[in-house]
């Protein structure tokens, strides 16, 4: 493996250092690499809500480390607890679809008992926001390995939005598939599109890929049902924001589109993701609230407008993909197959490891 390559799969979007939440702007990328360190957990929420964090684990991940911060606040409050608990609920609602955020403040809070003293929660939450991220990257080596184990050697792979280790506490979901598969040799060529309206996959997974040194061809989205159609694809690989526990998937807006072409060509379509992501409280995909985010995402590019003045605009950041689609939904504790009500529900029933 070359250093890059080492590099790559060492690589942290977001890191919890001297008291302060460091993460790499996502919104500067690819053509600015640059740090900002957030000492507020209201920057942190920001953040968030603007995408220079974003991908459902690493939501996630900020959203822990948000909580600390504003433990460290009100350390000296009379109320600390229910400050606390006020912005654990701000954090939580900062973006409404990635399961993860909302999943990693409810494993932080559960642990504020009210006979700790503030500073020993700011310890306790320290040390498990520290794991969630920890816990992240190890789930997705263990989603590398199962989903290399899916593809046949020499295959070409379509993958949509970014799913590196810029969307996830580290090494990545569908992009540890990628990764380990080439590293195994069984993945030849990468086929990543551009992701509209706001080029997660053309600034960030191009980036990520190509630092990695993996063969990759970008393109646009509506190139899609073309490539695929020329037989070279051999399989789809997209992550997840929420799966519901009959498998129905929301990911970024477009993936629908990629399940439906993929059926069309006989191209089996995979989901990879934590099973942090998987929602059991939903029973289908009808009940995931879908972000709707602000029209200018769409209307305008980098500032400019591109796009006639006073035309509507639709922008849903997310759609869903009916469980009927998915081949496989590969998680750190195995693959779910088809009928997925049933493999998701022995797959959460069964204990990590
Ligand atoms: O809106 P974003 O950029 O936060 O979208 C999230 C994504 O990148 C994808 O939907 C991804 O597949 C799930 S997160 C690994």
């Amino acid at each position: 493996m070359s250093t890059t390559a080492i590099e790559t799969t060492t690589f942290r979007c977001i890191e919890w250092a001297d008291e302060t939440v460091k993460l790499i702007d996502q919104t500067r990328l690819p053509t600015e690499e640059v740090w900002l360190e957030l000492h507020d957990y209201r920057d942190v929420i920001e953040a968030i809500k603007s995408l220079r964090v974003r991908g459902a684990p690493a939501i996630g991940v900020a959203g822990a480390y948000a909580l600390v911060l504003a433990a460290q606040e009100f350390v000296n409050e009379p109320d600390f607890t229910h400050r606390l608990s006020i912005s654990a609920d701000e954090i939580a609602d900062a973006r409404p679809t990635g399961a993860n955020l909302a999943w990693a403040i409810r494993r932080m809070t559960a642990l504020v008992q009210s006979i700790d003293s503030p500073k020993q929660v700011i310890e306790k939450l320290t040390a498990e926001s520290l794991l969630i991220q920890r816990e992240d990257e190890e789930a997705n080596r263990r989603i590398g390995q199962f989903g290399a184990d899916l593809l046949s050697n020499g295959s070409s792979v379509l993958t949509h939005c970014n799913t590196g280790a810029l969307a996830t506490g580290g090494y990545g979901t569908a992009f540890g598939v990628i990764h380990t598969a080439w590293s195994q040799g069984k993945v030849k060529h990468v086929y990543a599109t551009e992701t509209r309206p706001l080029l997660q996959g053309a600034r960030l997974t191009a980036w990520e890929l190509v630092r990695a040194g993996i063969d990759t061809t970008l393109l646009p989205d509506s190139a899609a049902g073309m490539i695929m159609c020329q037989g070279i694809i051999h399989a789809v690989i997209t992550g997840a924001d929420r799966i519901a526990a009959n498998g129905d998937t929301a990911n970024k807006i477009g993936t629908y589109t990629l399940a439906v072409l993929a059926k069309e060509q006989g191209i089996p379509f995979y989901i990879a993701a934590p099973t942090t992501t998987i929602d059991m409280s939903l029973p289908s995909g009808e009940q995931i609230v879908i972000e709707q985010r602000n029209p200018d995402e769409v209307t305008h590019l980098r500032g400019s407008r591109i796009a006639a003045a006073g035309v509507s605009v639709y922008n849903a950041a997310f759609d869903v993909t009916p469980a009927e689609l998915i081949a496989g939904i590969i998680t750190e504790r195995g693959v779910s197959k088809k009928p997925h009500t049933k493999s998701l529900k022995t797959l959460m029933e069964r204990a990590d490891g």
